[in-house]
């Protein structure tokens, strides 16, 4: 592991449906807001709420010739109901990951597709991402929030083009979208021997209301560190994917 990450805390929150959180920080946390589909503006090291829905992908979508792409906290999205949701709360400015384990939500089986999103009035969310199918499930994403004042106004979904799976072995494929994704069949659900769960490398960047600069996407990219899954290494037995990190 290199240096520039030890800076930031990582706070690892594991979401089974109820969840649990392994690393607690210090840092003070003044945000009362704790739904995803209210508004707020943080500073640093304040908690920030946000939710995940896995789904498929016309449900992110209303209906008709043009859809257009709503927020999930749009009551006129009416296909969600079927969909799972996460929430999650990292601390502002620091890396964090985020984990949903395979075993107890298979993307799969939810329509295989996910967005990001938080806010109401200020609505943010991200474009939606392939997660899984019966061929393909994608195990590592990384995330940006981008703040402007505090308020959050961006959710990009980055990659790194699959440089961290390239030169793996037959079992991870790069797709399309430049993320890395195991074969279905490999996976513990599908009687396979490699742990799918998802983790989602979380870092930020913008302004805080302070106007103090949110850094941990500029860490994150500098070092072309686009997983940190790597480093809980009592994984890496069932995690191929990363073992160019160790
Ligand atoms: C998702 O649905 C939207 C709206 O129907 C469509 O424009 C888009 O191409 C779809 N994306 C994928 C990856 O299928
Ligand atoms: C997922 O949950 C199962 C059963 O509770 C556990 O054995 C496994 O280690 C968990 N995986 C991760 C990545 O946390
Ligand atoms: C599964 O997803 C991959 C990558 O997006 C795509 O190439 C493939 O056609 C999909 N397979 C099925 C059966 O939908
Ligand atoms: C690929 O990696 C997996 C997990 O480490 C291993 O079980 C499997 O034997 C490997 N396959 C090849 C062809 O090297």
């Amino acid at each position: 592991m290199t240096g520039g990450h030890c800076r930031s805390r990582i706070g690892v929150l594991i979401v089974a449906f109820a969840l649990s959180v392994l690393c607690v920080v210090a840092d003070t946390d003044n945000n009362k807001i704790t739904k995803p589909c209210q508004d707020t503006t943080v500073k640093k090291y304040d908690g920030f709420t946000f939710g995940l829905v896995i789904a498929k992908n016309e449900s992110f979508f209303t209906k008709g010739k043009n859809p257009v792409q709503l927020s999930p906290c749009d009551k006129r999205l009416t296909n969600l109901n079927s969909g799972q949701v996460a929430v999650f709360r990292p601390k502002v400015d620091e890396i964090s990951l985020l984990i949903i384990n395979s075993s107890s939500v298979n993307p799969q089986n939810f329509g295989g597709n996910a967005v990001v999103f938080a806010g109401s009035k200020f609505a943010a969310v991200s474009a939606p991402i392939f997660l899984a199918n019966n061929t393909y499930r994608v195990t590592s994403l990384s995330l940006v929030l981008n703040f402007e004042k505090g308020r959050l106004i961006q959710i990009l979904w980055k990659n790194d083009k699959c440089k961290s799976c390239s030169g793996s072995n037959s079992t991870i494929v790069c797709l399309k979208g430049g993320q890395c994704a195991v074969k279905s069949s490999k996976c513990k659900e599908s009687g396979g021997t490699t742990d799918c769960s998802l983790s989602i490398q979380t870092a930020f960047s913008g302004t805080d209301k302070y106007d103090d600069v949110l850094n941990t996407w500029y860490q994150v990219d500098k070092l072309q560190q686009y997983s940190l899954y790597a480093l809980y290494s009592n994984l890496k037995s069932t995690l191929s994917q990363f073992n160019l990190f160790f």
